[in-house]
């Protein structure tokens, strides 16, 4: 099984990209992440563009449509998401209703330095996807407090989020494998 990943931060040392690599060691045995790191150089959406796209946007399209499922890692702008991201599934939902992300199973994840581990950005993230046609599952990952929540080998400190964390991906690949009718 395919996960494609993609963390909506583009900042060195960015503690979203941190987690989703830990979601990567803590997939089940059978599954494997991708991470996608094209989100710096797309360009703005232009919907007079959606049908020909660049060839970096058709990247993206390509490896949404090949993945079995999606894992976004998201901070937390501003109450909201990150504009590049913001971006990046916007093309994705191009063109509408039959895009890359119609039926895709798909979770939300995210880590902000701030108490609340950016539960607006994930809300906002799954609400997205749902708007654009893709299946998240509606459990969030609040990782807060991040410069302190990750052990040296990146793992989780929390061990009570380490066993959120590691049910939430498990309920990603029954999503996949068994998906949930609605
Ligand atoms: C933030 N941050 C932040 N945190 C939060 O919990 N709620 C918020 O609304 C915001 N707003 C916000 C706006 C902007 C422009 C920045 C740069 C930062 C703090 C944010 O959680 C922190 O910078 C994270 O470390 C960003 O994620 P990465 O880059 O570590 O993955």
């Amino acid at each position: 099984m395919r996960i494609l990943g993609i963390a909506g931060s583009l900042r060195r040392g960015s503690h979203n990209r941190k987690l989703l690599r830990a979601a990567g060691r803590a997939l089940p045995p059978g599954a494997e992440l991708v991470e996608w790191e094209g989100l710096a150089g797309l360009p703005i959406f232009d919907e007079d563009m959606e049908l020909d796209p660049p060839q970096l946007v058709q990247d993206l399209l390509d490896e949404i449509e090949a993945a079995d499922a999606i894992l976004i890692s998201t901070p937390e702008y501003n109450a909201s998401l990150p504009g590049g991201l913001k971006n990046a599934l916007d093309w994705a939902s191009r063109p509408f209703p039959d895009n890359v992300l119609k039926d895709k199973p798909s979770v939300v994840i995210g880590a902000s330095t701030g108490l609340f581990g950016a539960v607006w950005a994930q809300a906002e993230v799954r609400k997205v996807l749902k708007a654009s046609g893709a299946h998240p599952v509606e459990t969030e990952l609040p990782v807060g407090l991040a410069d302190y929540a990750f052990a040296d080998d990146g793992s989780l400190n929390d061990p009570e989020l380490t066993q959120r964390f590691k049910d939430l991906l498990a309920d990603l690949v029954r999503e996949v494998t068994a998906p949930v009718e609605v």
